[in-house]
């Protein structure tokens, strides 16, 4: 018995919609990479430096930044926007890593950290078990 073509389209589509659901779930339980994390860091070399105690950089160190309250290195001046989220109690865990990282500007309007973002789920997740896997000193 052959199908019609409209079943096979909505087969189709319901087969790309369990492919995108899977891709989802992976996503949920991927764990990050350090080493593909230290590498996806790159990109954030230009403005970070992770060495302990350095700073001059445009941004701020983010040596131990993972569970460090926003805003809170004396050594470096945050934009407005970030000691105000700060004010309001935000803390960088792996979660609120992973959303401004994402895009920072559409996380924290008025960020001066002027960079488009890591898109991709799976590279940000590494980035931060690279972070991780600092130790804070
Ligand atoms: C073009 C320079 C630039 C690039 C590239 C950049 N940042 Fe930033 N970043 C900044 C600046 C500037 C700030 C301070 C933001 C503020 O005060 O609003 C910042 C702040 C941060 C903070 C908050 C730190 C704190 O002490 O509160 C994190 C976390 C962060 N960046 C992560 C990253 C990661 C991860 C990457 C790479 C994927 C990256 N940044 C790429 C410039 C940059």
């Amino acid at each position: 018995m052959a199908d019609s073509p409209k079943r096979n389209i909505s087969a189709g589509l319901a087969m790309m919609a369990a492919v995108a659901a899977a891709g989802d779930a992976i996503a949920a339980d991927y764990r990050g990479d350090p080493e593909r994390g230290e590498k996806a860091f790159a990109k954030c070399l230009a403005c970070h430096t992770i060495e302990p105690g350095k700073n001059g950089l445009p941004g701020p160190n983010l040596r131990g930044v993972v569970g460090r309250p926003a805003a809170s290195l004396e050594s470096f001046t945050y934009s407005d926007a970030m000691a105000d989220a700060a004010a309001e109690g935000l803390v960088w865990t792996p979660e609120t890593l992973s959303d401004f990282v994402r895009e920072p500007e559409d996380y924290l309007p008025g960020t001066a950290m002027n960079f488009l973002g890591v898109p991709r789920t799976r590279e940000r997740m590494d980035i931060i078990a690279f972070l991780e896997s600092l130790t804070a000193d």
